[in-house]
């Protein structure tokens, strides 16, 4: 089932102080969500980035997808975690800190504590410093030994940990949340990443695998609707927060699979010729045309241990479940 490359092992240092650098305030995240939506239609193809997806309504609905039958990513990840977490700390070896890319469930995150034994910092770096506080707060009331130093901000361009001193860290980055960047945003990210935990450090990534569409395109359209409501939600986000007045009635979420590029892509589609009006601004959409809002790569293990390489990482171990839906890449610092 799993697969080895025998490497050395990492150690931990202590982890020191640490402070949070300051969230952008309200006016200029406004500000961001204007632009980054005025721009993206204005373009041939159509797009809003999908960092958008996740206001409070969007993250709630997000939640629910991670709990569905068809959605098999979350639950897949879990399963490898309870199944082989002894397994991945002993590779890793001793470690007194893991740093995780964005917020993957606080679930994924307490299996991986509970399996690494000497732990003394844990340091999560995400956009939103509620979704931090509240970690915080319920892991350290969990695991007593456990300092949580959060850093508020985009995970993809974190240069540095606010001063914590964190010697031969793990990274912990869950979700098949790489997926959703380019190969080349991936490669830059796994690059920044190995700048950011240094020397001797390792990577623990969770990878979705390429598999039947039987299987692919339900987990990204629910016959509940769910994902559909997930998806249109960002239509009215920006109603709410941009004076728009796009009808979600008169738009359909789509999934597509792209096999050239290996992932899927996420669409709204207008039903109907129809005009919208965002920030004072009329757009015209045509019937059938299409505004994209993700992607989700899916990989081989060793398309993915090539990127991995190129990111500046050496594949480790890589453990998958018996269905072969998803994936735990370890890697280490090149
Ligand atoms: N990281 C998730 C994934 O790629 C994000 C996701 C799941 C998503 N379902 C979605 C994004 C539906 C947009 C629409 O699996």
């Amino acid at each position: 089932m799993a697969r080895t490359l025998s490497m050395p092992q990492a150690r931990g240092e202590i982890a020191r102080d640490i402070q949070t650098a300051a969230e952008p305030t309200l006016v200029a995240q406004a500000a961001e969500f204007a632009e980054a939506v005025l721009d993206g239609l204005a373009r041939k193809q159509r797009s809003i980035p999908s960092r958008f997806l996740y206001d409070e309504a969007g993250s709630a609905l997000f939640e629910e997808i991670t709990k569905l039958d068809e959605y098999y990513p979350t639950r897949t990840e879990i399963v490898l975690l309870r199944a082989f977490g002894r397994e991945i700390a002993a590779r890793v070896g001793p470690v007194e800190t893991l740093v995780e890319f964005g917020s993957g469930s606080s679930r994924k995150t307490r299996l991986l504590i509970e399996a690494l034994d000497g732990l003394k910092t844990y340091v999560p770096i995400d956009v939103s410093e509620t979704f931090l506080a509240e970690a915080a707060e319920g892991l350290e009331a969990d695991f007593a030994h456990l300092s949580v130093r959060p850093v508020v901000g985009d995970f993809t361009k974190t240069r540095d940990l606010n001063g914590t001193d964190a010697h031969r860290p793990l990274g912990f980055f869950s979700g098949s949340t790489i997926g959703n960047l380019t190969h080349d945003e991936a490669e830059g990210f796994l690059r920044n990443a190995a700048q950011l935990l240094g020397e001797g450090s390792t990577f623990l990534i969770g990878v979705d695998l390429q598999k039947d569409l039987d299987i692919l395109l339900p987990a990204y359209d629910d016959a509940r609707g769910v994902t559909a409501s997930f998806s249109l939600n960002l239509l009215t986000r920006v109603n709410r927060e941009l004076d728009g007045d796009f009808n979600t009635e008169r738009f359909a979420h789509r999934a597509l699979y792209n096999a050239e590029a290996g992932r899927i892509e996420i669409y709204l589609e207008s039903l109907l010729d129809q005009t919208v009006h965002v920030c004072g601004q009329r757009f015209g959409f045509a019937k059938g045309e299409r505004i994209h809002t993700e992607n989700s790569h899916k990989y081989t293990i060793e398309g993915f241990q090539n990127l991995a390489r190129r990111g500046g990482w050496e594949p480790m171990q890589v453990w998958t479940d018996d269905a072969d839906l998803f994936c735990l890449h370890l890697l280490r610092r090149a």
